[in-house]
C-alpha cells in the first residue's frame, strides 16, 4: 500500500548571503516575486498537492516566517473596518488551519541532509514532501502536484528534474539514469555536484522531492559529502534499490531565486502572468530593452 503524502518540510535556515544587504534583517525567503513571499508559494503548491502538515527547518533571525503564516488579528480589524474585502480575502486564504505548521531549529549550518534530519520528529514514519522556497516552479499544474500523482503510481522516492547545460553541473545533485521513457526516470545513482566531466548526465535535481522516512536513518550517519556538508542526495543514494526511485520531468519553467538574475527573471515571468499587472508589465519592458 502506498502511503498518502500528508507532510513538508521546508528548510528554510539559509543565510541568504547572496541577497545581501536585503537578507541582512529579512529571511530570504521572505523576499516577494511581484506581491507574495517565496515562502507562501512554497506553501500553497504544497497544499494544492493535498499536503496538509508543514515543518518549517528555521534559524536564526527567521521570525517573519513564522509571523508570516500567523492570524494579523490587528490587521484584520482594520481592513475590516475600512472594507478592504479583497485584500481581507487574500489573508484569509493563505490561513493554515490551526496547528498545521511546526518549526524546528538548524542550530548549526551542517546543510540541506542535516537541516532535514532535524525535521525527523515531525517526519516519523510518514512519506514526506521537501520543497525547497528558492526554486520556483510556473506550471499549469503546480509541481509539487505533479509529483505526489507520480508518487502514487510509483511509490517510493520521487525528485523533479529538469536538463541543465553540462557546464552547470556542479551547482545540482545529477541522476545516472536507468531507463528513461521520456517523463518518468527511473534512477540507478545520484551524484551531488559532479564537475562537468563526471557528471553521469545532464539531469539536475531542482527544489521537490518526495521520500520515504528511511531516508533520515542514512542522514543519521552525518557522513560529510561535497563542501562538507551533510548532503541529502547521498542519503537518498542510498536509497536506491530498496524502494521505487524516480526522476519525474515535470511540467513547466523553473526559476533559481537563489541567484539574482533568475530572481529578477521570476518578477517579470510572474507579473506577466498576472491579468491585473501583466499588460502594464507588457507594455514597459520595449523601453529597457536596446533595439
Ligand atoms: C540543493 C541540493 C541539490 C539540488 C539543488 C536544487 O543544492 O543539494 O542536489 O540540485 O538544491 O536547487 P543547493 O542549491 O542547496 O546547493
Amino acid at each position: 500500500m502506498i502511503k498518502p503524502l500528508r507532510k513538508a518540510v521546508l528548510p528554510v535556515a539559509g543565510l541568504g548571503t547572496r541577497f545581501l544587504p536585503a537578507t541582512k534583517a529579512m529571511a530570504k525567503e521572505m523576499l516577494p516575486v511581484v506581491d507574495k513571499p517565496l515562502i507562501q508559494y512554497a506553501v500553497e503548491e504544497a497544499r494544492a498537492a493535498g499536503i496538509e502538515q508543514f515543518c518549517m527547518v528555521t534559524g536564526r533571525g527567521k521570525t517573519a516566517l513564522v509571523e508570516h503564516f500567523d492570524v494579523a488579528f490587528e490587521l484584520e480589524a482594520t481592513l475590516r473596518e475600512r472594507g478592504k474585502t479583497a485584500e481581507l480575502q487574500a489573508l484569509h486564504d493563505q490561513q493554515l488551519p490551526p496547528g498545521a505548521i511546526v518549526t524546528v531549529r538548524q542550530q548549526v549550518p551542517l546543510g540541506l541532509g542535516h537541516a532535514i534530519w532535524c525535521a525527523r520528529a515531525f517526519i516519523g514514519d510518514d512519506p514526506f514532501a521537501i520543497l525547497l522556497p528558492d526554486d520556483l516552479v510556473l506550471a499549469e499544474t503546480p509541481c509539487m502536484k505533479q509529483l505526489a500523482d507520480a508518487y502514487a503510481q510509483t511509490g517510493g522516492c520521487v525528485v523533479a528534474v529538469t536538463e541543465v547545460p553540462r557546464d552547470q553541473t556542479s551547482r545540482y545533485g545529477i541522476l545516472d539514469i536507468e531507463s528513461d521513457d521520456g517523463r518518468l526516470v527511473a534512477v540507478k545513482g545520484l551524484v551531488e555536484k559532479p564537475k562537468p566531466e563526471v557528471a553521469p548526465s545532464n539531469l539536475s535535481i531542482i527544489g521537490r522531492y518526495v521520500l520515504v522516512p528511511e531516508v533520515i536513518g542514512y542522514l543519521a550517519r552525518m557522513d560529510r559529502g561535497a563542501g562538507n556538508e551533510v548532503q541529502l542526495t547521498d542519503a537518498m543514494a542510498r536509497l536506491i534499490g530498496q524502494v521505487p526511485f524516480h526522476g519525474l520531468r515535470y511540467e513547466g519553467r523553473r526559476f533559481d531565486c537563489g541567484d539574482k538574475v533568475g530572481f529578477l527573471e521570476a518578477q517579470i515571468a510572474f507579473a506577466l502572468k498576472r491579468p491585473d499587472l501583466g499588460p502594464a508589465v507588457r507594455a514597459f519592458l520595449p523601453k529597457y530593452i536596446d533595439a
